[in-house]
């Protein structure tokens, strides 16, 4: 009678977040989740296409997939999320797995349990790119993964147009979801038991920008600050070119927002910036960190960085390189730069070779994880109040949470504290991990 669906996410907490709403719509129509693929009737992938290495992850797994099909040749297969809404994509994936019964776009994603019907009557496949921006104010339901923390849509889509970015084409324009549905979500949320809340958006600080009235990303942060039950608020992600110091004000006065942020710098040299059009400087950037730390002084601050756009030189490199030494950042995410089709940097000439790149890479990243690894020391000896999110994936007897600054914190203790607040002394900083034992609660 029930059917099992399996929902493999590629890509960012967006993705994440689009997979939980679309297993909640599963659920509505009596397919209950599983974790083994074998067993499943349905089988999705949610795809990202940030960098061509996200895209080849997925085509792979496609690959895989016919095993599964010449086995259970009623398993449905389907592709969706952000590669879809490419041109030209659906003809290129069938030719490379013709089994693919099921592909639509990230805008209409709320259609798959009518796409689901609509196959098991008809057994024709259904392959729907939808290229008008959904709708920002559509309420779906959402099978969480976690019970005591969520992801929050704030806004859709993104205006910015970053020269390497594909996300603009893929996400459609920027869309605020009004403050009153946003607050009602978390409210329900926290009735549920969730106490830590992750607001999403691709660049949160322009939230309300395209409302009449005069609503901003700050006023939304002291609304969903009141909300009885939500002890901890984190966002993603800010954009510096409207990082506003009301903002900074508004974190430093609120009751749960962490003193954690991820700023993405992408570069420290300001003709790359320019020709990203990041819209600010390295001096800005640096100007908005000064402002930071000084508000918040035991803030966490974390970055993305590209190595290798198209025109970086060595010099260039270097001054990326001399920004994470100033600053000193807790953590990143550092890349390749990875030509998307499309888009403006695509067509920019770029003449470093890969070898070259990978390089510059390595030595960032020795520079990024010796920062992380000084600023995890400070913990060492200290007493730190620590969510608990599941056991560690090496070993069943040890938890792993996060501090409120986002670090993640391993020690030994039992199952039933998943989903808590405990306090942990820190005996070991690692370079990305803290190790540590269980503190009596006064
Ligand atoms: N909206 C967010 C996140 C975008 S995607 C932001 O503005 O930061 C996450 C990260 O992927 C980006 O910050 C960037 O560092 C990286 N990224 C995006 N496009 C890329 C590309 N073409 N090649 C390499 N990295 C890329
Ligand atoms: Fe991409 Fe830039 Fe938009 Fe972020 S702000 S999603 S990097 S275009
Ligand atoms: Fe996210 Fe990848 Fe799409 S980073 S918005 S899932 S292209």
């Amino acid at each position: 009678m029930y059917k099992k669906f399996f929902i493999q996410t590629f890509g960012c907490q967006m993705n994440e977040h689009d997979s939980e709403v679309m297993a909640g719509l599963l659920e509505e129509i009596f397919y209950i989740p599983t974790t083994d693929i074998a067993e499943a009737d349905f089988i999705l992938l949610n795809t990202c296409c940030i960098r061509e290495k996200a895209e080849s992850k997925v085509l792979s797994m496609l690959g895989e997939m016919k095993k599964y099909k010449a086995k259970k040749p009623d398993l449905i297969i389907g592709v969706c999320g952000c590669m879809i809404q490419q041109k030209n994509i659906v003809p290129k994936i069938l030719h490379a797995s013709p089994y693919v019964s099921l592909m639509f776009g990230t805008n209409n994603m709320n259609k798959l349990p009518d796409y689901l019907q609509q196959i098991a009557k008809t057994s024709q496949p259904i392959y729907e790119i939808v290229d008008e921006d959904s709708d920002a104010d559509l309420k779906l339901p959402a099978s969480r993964q976690f019970p005591f923390k969520a992801y929050t849509n704030i806004m859709y889509g993104c205006n910015n147009y970053c020269t390497y970015c594909i996300v603009p084409f893929v996400r459609g324009r920027e869309r605020s979801r009004r403050m009153d549905d946003i607050v009602e979500e978390v409210r329900g949320l926290a009735a549920d038991g969730v106490v830590e809340i992750m607001l999403l958006g691709q660049n949160v600080d322009s939230y309300g920008n395209d409302f009449e009235e005069d609503v901003s990303f700050a006023d939304l942060l002291r609304e969903v600050d009141k909300i009885d039950g939500i002890k901890r608020i984190r966002f993603m992600t800010s954009h510096p070119k409207d990082f506003s110091l009301e903002l900074i004000d508004v974190i430093k006065n609120s009751w749960h927002i962490c003193p954690s942020l991820h700023l993405p710098v992408q570069s420290g040299s300001n003709e790359v910036l320019k020709r990203m059009n990041r819209k600010y400087t390295r001096e800005h950037y640096l100007d908005i960190v000064n402002n930071i730390r000084a508000a918040i002084p035991d803030v966490s601050l974390t970055t993305d960085i590209i190595v290798g756009f198209p025109g970086e030189t060595e010099e260039m490199f270097q001054e990326t390189v001399d920004l994470v030494e100033t600053v000193g950042f807790d953590n990143a995410f550092s890349f390749i730069y990875s030509k998307r089709p499309g888009t403006a940097a695509a067509k920019f000439p770029d003449d470093t070779p890969l070898a070259e790149k990978k390089e510059r890479l390595q030595r960032l990243n020795q520079s990024l994880s010796k920062w992380s690894h000084h600023h995890n020391k400070k913990y060492e000896g200290k007493i730190v109040e620590v969510l608990v999110e599941g056991t560690s994936k090496n070993d069943d007897n040890m938890l792993s949470g996060r501090t409120d600054t986002a670090k993640t914190v391993i020690f030994p203790g039992d199952k039933s504290l998943v989903g808590k607040f405990v306090n942990v002394k820190i005996t070991t900083a690692q370079t990305w991990i803290l190790k540590g034992k269980l503190e009596e609660k006064e």
